[in-house]
């Protein structure tokens, strides 16, 4: 069983961005933790970053084909992406919104998801963590 584990913009450069917000963990630490967590509960993590929205599109397509489930971190584009909201419907696995930081916490622009209405869930807050507990999640709502 395979989830995909799909980061959208700039979160190549967590560890250096903005610290204090994000924490100093890269994107290769969570990788390797999403991993080892997917291991535990059953699953083969294909975890991907990618600056490009139409790339995420083409992803979402594509775990409609390959995948049981699908943890997201849209970054920036989950406040502005249609697109992104028209591939989670499209496609017939469940999709899990995840944020590092608390979203609601912060900048009245990041208080909007276009993507929540069209995922199952969604887990922010929890700094590197929410990844691991959208697999958790992914977990309970596959069984
Ligand atoms: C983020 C929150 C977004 O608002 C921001 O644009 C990001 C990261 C998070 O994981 O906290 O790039 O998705």
């Amino acid at each position: 069983k395979t989830i995909f584990v799909l980061n959208g913009p700039n979160l190549n450069a967590l560890g250096k961005r903005e610290p204090g917000i994000y924490g100093g963990k890269t994107l290769a630490d969570i990788e390797a933790d999403c991993i080892a967590a997917g291991l535990e509960l059953g699953f083969t993590v294909d975890f991907r970053q990618t600056n490009h929205e139409g790339m995420l599109v083409d992803w979402l397509h594509e775990a409609g084909e390959k995948a049981v489930g699908v943890a997201i971190n849209a970054g920036a584009y989950t406040h502005t992406s249609i697109a992104l909201h028209d591939a989670i419907r499209a496609i017939g696995v469940p999709v899990v919104e995840v944020h590092i930081s608390n979203v609601h916490a912060r900048e009245e622009f990041r208080h909007t998801s276009m993507i929540a209405p069209a995922a199952k869930g969604v887990i922010c807050g929890f700094g590197p963590h929410s990844y691991i507990l959208a697999l958790h999640a992914l977990k309970n709502i596959t069984q």
